[in-house]
């Protein structure tokens, strides 16, 4: 349940017809950062860090927001040094009666965001969007095996409160691998779940120390540790949430011994470019009549972006869809197989494709 934060009486009268809602937001924006016309922002209420490199934000919304389901990402954008910054991160607690949302930001290097985020402020305001994504406990009684490789923790850690909350009504185990014992995070918090509900277990998988404790094991995912893990019968569901990398070997090593698998990653599969690729293409910009040359071997998001134009985006990786926009003519080249596709659609992901040939897009 969140809670409203409203606007004034006299504001809430006002009319989108004599003030369009980009003015009204810019004023309401002027009186209280948190008000908005129709856009989800949220107030940084608390920050506490959590492990090495990992800091836990406490996001107060405002009424816009329309709430999430555990395992769910939502968009957060801020401004740094005048440029606008969006990226998807996953709630890492499960929705509670305060209405906040809690996100656990990782500093990644090279990544600015990240960085800026462990450094904000209690009262800063961020952009917020709804929340979105499918990964969630499949219905019925089958236990529950979770998959987790460093940030892959965070939607695990919200999925996991909310099997804690309902008395883990199914055997869940969670695998969660982390570089050091440093970096994990709520390993205690999960050892306490571990230590008074027999449904639940938790085993720490540490690639860069010695284990040492009876809930650690030491290496990276293999079919040795899975064997560990999974019933005989393999009647059990199966959620993965890491690397590119580390969710494909899950795939390999699972997909075919278990009821499902669902998997989320947070890292873009690799691109496969060569030099065909070089040189540059026409895009028609329909909505603004412009017309650009842009590169064939980016991704058509920073092609534009490179030209000085930006396109809304989240995740950068094909998962958020925010980058979506139509495509009425032209070829497009997806960036992990080089399939192309020459149908106009209606749902391009500027993030995931590159120009094949010159082009229109509904921007
Ligand atoms: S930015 Fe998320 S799908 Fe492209």
């Amino acid at each position: 349940m969140v809670t409203a934060i409203r606007r004034p009486h006299w504001l809430s009268r006002l009319n989108a017809a004599w003030a369009p809602p980009a003015v009204l937001d810019f004023w309401l924006s002027r009186l209280n950062p948190l008000w908005s016309w129709g856009d989800a922002r949220a107030r940084v209420v608390e920050r506490r860090p959590e492990a090495e490199g990992v800091t836990t934000l406490v996001l107060k919304p405002n009424r816009h927001f329309r709430g999430f389901r555990a395992g769910q990402h939502m968009n957060i954008g801020v401004e740094i040094d005048g440029v606008r910054y969006t990226r998807s991160y996953s709630a890492s607690d499960m929705p509670r009666a305060d209405g906040c949302i809690r996100m656990t930001v990782k500093a990644v290097e090279g990544g600015k965001l990240g960085v800026h985020l462990q450094a904000l402020a209690v009262g800063s305001v961020l952009q917020l969007g709804q929340a979105f994504g499918e990964l969630c406990v499949p219905a019925g009684q089958a236990p529950c095996l979770m998959l987790a490789a460093g940030s892959g923790i965070t939607p695990m850690l919200a999925l996991v409160q909310a099997q804690a909350a309902a008395g883990f009504p199914r055997p869940v185990r969670l695998a969660y691998w982390a570089r050091t014992r440093a970096e994990l995070v709520q390993a205690a918090t999960l050892r306490g779940l571990a230590a008074r509900h027999p449904n639940f277990h938790v085993h720490f998988m540490l690639t860069g120390e010695t284990a040492h404790a009876a809930d650690e094991s030491a290496g990276r995912i293999d079919s040795h540790h899975l064997a560990t893990l999974l019933p005989e019968d393999g009647r059990i569901h199966v959620l993965a949430c890491g690397s590119h990398g580390f969710v494909e070997r899950a795939r390999a090593l699972l997909h075919s011994r278990c009821l499902s698998f669902q998997s989320e990653a947070f890292s873009p599969p690799p691109r496969v470019v060569d030099a065909s690729d070089e040189g540059h293409v026409r895009v028609t910009l329909l909505q603004t009549g412009r017309t650009l040359d842009i590169a064939r071997n980016k991704s058509l998001l920073e092609a534009l972006e490179e030209q000085g134009i930006k396109p809304r985006h989240g995740c950068r990786m094909g998962i958020c869809n925010t980058c979506s926009c139509g495509k009425p003519s032209g070829a497009t080249r997806a960036l992990h197989d080089r399939s192309v596709q020459h149908e106009p659609t209606q749902a391009l992901r500027l993030c995931m494709h590159a120009a094949q040939s010159d082009l229109s897009l509904e921007l």
